[in-house]
């Protein structure tokens, strides 16, 4: 196991961004976290990546929990790219300093040696022909170009994680497809475990494919978990149902255009989830009187596939139906 989180959540200043949950991560594992904005995504990806420390339960790295030397090994070990790729790079540094100066530091490779890696992680991306990069500035490439150099800087350190915050969301349109894909392929050839928080369903979809895995936030409370598979075409949450079906880039249209309009009128209120019991009680047209009293807690409804929804199993029927499945 890379990551595990025991009952890790974490708070600021009496706001609960993420609630104390468990989650692990495997070798080589490919994993979107999806989520509306202000779901606790970002807390999520930080809190993994070690630049957040949990306010409650712990988080393990190789089965150790993160105390300031396993930090220090998990920092590297585990590289965070982030949404501003522009932000993110030095915009001082040539391309060359910004590839060399990780991999001289964690790999001591010095002169043609360092050249030479600068240049194959830039052709791992897709920056070709490289000696047309090495000494250009980042504001020299494109948004794309720069989050692909985003992505080799990070590769440089040889990480056996990468988490990505919506990596393509400062990303032209027409180039996010190839973005990730890059991803992909990264975990895929590399196998290097790979998490990207998506807020776009259509992307999530592209990059889980059928094996990846997918974890749903709603107000920082993990709803559902499973293979993109099962949980994009039968899911038992709710919430996950509604989600996808008002994702505008889904094949096909949904079945229920009702149950589409619902959602986008009743998300876009955004009202207060209730204290004591399912956060999703207020807006889920499954609702009963058990789900306002009692905090539904995940649950495993099929191999694989966990739940946080008290009636999972008599609503997915209804559920495949407005996500058009
Ligand atoms: N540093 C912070 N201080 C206070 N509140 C925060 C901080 N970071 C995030 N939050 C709050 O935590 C919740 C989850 O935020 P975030 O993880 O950024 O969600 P997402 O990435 O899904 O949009 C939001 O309500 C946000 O306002
Ligand atoms: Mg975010």
């Amino acid at each position: 196991m890379l990551i595990r989180f025991e009952g890790a959540g974490v708070a600021f200043r009496g706001h609960v961004a993420l609630h104390p949950l468990n989650w692990e991560l495997s070798e080589g594992e490919r994993w979107v976290i999806v989520g509306e904005s202000g779901a606790g995504k970002t807390t999520f990806a930080r809190l993994a990546a070690g630049l957040q420390p949990p306010s409650s339960g712990k988080v393990f790295w190789w089965g150790e929990p993160l105390s300031p030397p396993v930090l220090r090994r998990h920092r590297v070990a585990v590289q965070y790219v982030h949404q501003d790729p522009y932000g993110a790079l030095h915009p001082g540094k040539t391309v060359f300093q910004i590839l060399a100066d990780p991999v001289r530091y964690h790999r001591r490779l010095r002169g043609k040696a360092l050249r030479q890696e600068a240049e194959a992680l830039l052709r791992r991306v897709g920056l070709t022909p490289p000696q047309y990069f090495l000494d250009k500035y980042p504001h020299h490439l494109s948004g794309g170009g720069r989050q692909r150099l985003a992505i080799a800087r990070a590769l440089g350190v040889q990480p056996r994680v990468l988490l990505a915050d919506e990596p393509v969301s400062m990303v032209d349109m027409s180039l996010r497809a190839a973005i990730l894909a890059l991803f992909k392929e990264v975990q895929a050839s590399l196998g290097i475990a790979t998490v990207l928080v998506l807020h776009d369903l259509g992307a999530a979809r592209f990059f889980a494919e059928e094996e990846g895995k997918v974890l749903v936030l709603y107000r920082g409370y993990a709803v559902e978990v499973g293979r993109a598979r099962a949980l994009f075409t039968q899911p038992f949450h709710p919430y996950t149902a509604l989600l996808l079906a008002a994702s505008p880039r889904l094949p096909g249209t949904p079945r229920s255009a009702e149950a589409r309009r619902y959602l986008v009128d009743t998300l876009a209120r955004g009202e207060n989830p209730g204290t004591g019991g399912c956060p999703f009680a207020s807006l889920c047209p499954w609702v009963q009187a058990r789900c306002r009293e009692e905090r539904p807690l995940l649950r495993e409804v099929e191999e694989g596939h966990n739940v946080a929804c008290h009636r999972a199993e008599e609503v997915t029927t209804d559920l495949r139906k407005v996500v058009g499945g």
